[in-house]
């Protein structure tokens, strides 16, 4: 592997081979979605929590510092809007040259596989890989499903994950399942992330499916709404970071939690 590449994948994921990323990306579909109407005042608390940020060209100039910020994910896929047809229907958004111009470590984009613009998105990826390696910026790809969150089932999240590996993407984000996520990894030769989805009821919840993901051999998360929607965002950030980071059981995790959420 290149100098560069090698150089910026080691910024995301750490020493230890795990990552908390923090996405903030969601705007470019769903507006000013809750807990993220004005992502500076959201984001600030978070940071020290997490390795990287997941984030739009447009967020990230209004607002994130460009002075000592964290790894940046660039989100280059959109095009499309909660109120439109259809959330598949996405395009590159960012040329090569804002990519570099913004220092961006690595990108991201969604494939929608199974989606009438399943050939668009794949295209959209490789298109994209062509354009990043030859700069060393790795891409991660977004496995997503739209609307149709039913689909978060091991099957298909083992074939998304697979074919937007074979197509060059450097890590893979997917959902976590509760039957076979197993499978979803060992069948994905890049490293494969967490997303969070919808908010879980309670925090308990969501530690412990982190906690079952990363035995199962996911190298992290890139968790949203599930932190900054909860109450209590900066207690989540740092029993997850335990997790992730601390190899923290879901009691320990959760004690961490109560005794961050205590504190305030
Ligand atoms: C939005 C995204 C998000 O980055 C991803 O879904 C993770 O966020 P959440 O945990 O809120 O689902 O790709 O398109």
């Amino acid at each position: 592997m290149d100098w560069g590449m090698k150089n910026r994948l080691s910024k995301l994921i750490q020493k230890d081979g795990h990552c908390f990323f923090l996405p903030i990306d969601h705007g470019y579909f769903q507006g000013p979605t809750r807990s993220l109407e004005e992502p500076a005042k959201t984001i600030k608390p978070l940071l020290p929590y997490c390795d990287a940020l997941f984030v739009t060209r447009g967020v990230l100039r209004s607002c994130v510092e460009a002075v000592d910020s964290k790894p940046i994910i660039l989100r280059v896929s959109g095009g499309t809007s909660m109120v439109g047809a259809d959330l598949a229907n996405e395009v590159i958004t960012t040329s090569i040259e804002e990519i570099i111009r913004l220092n961006a470590t690595a990108v991201g984009i969604s494939v929608f596989i199974g989606s009438d613009y399943e050939k668009q998105t794949l295209q959209n990826l490789a298109e994209l890989v062509n354009k990043c390696e030859g700069y060393g910026i790795p891409v991660m790809a977004v496995t997503a499903v739209g609307k149709e969150m039913e689909k978060r089932e091991a099957r298909y999240l083992a074939l998304c994950c697979r074919i937007a590996a074979e197509l060059g993407a450097k890590a893979v984000k997917t959902y976590w399942c509760e039957k076979d996520f197993d499978k979803v990894v060992k069948g994905c030769p890049v490293p494969v992330v967490m997303a969070g989805g919808p908010k879980c009821e309670t925090e308990l919840e969501v530690l412990e499916f982190v906690h079952d993901g990363m035995q199962k051999g996911a190298i992290g998360i890139n968790l949203g709404r599930n932190v900054w929607q909860s109450p209590h965002p900066v207690a989540v950030a740092g029993a997850l970071q335990a997790i992730i980071h601390e190899r923290a059981t879901v009691k320990k995790a959760h004690e961490i939690f109560n005794d961050i959420k205590n504190k305030k």
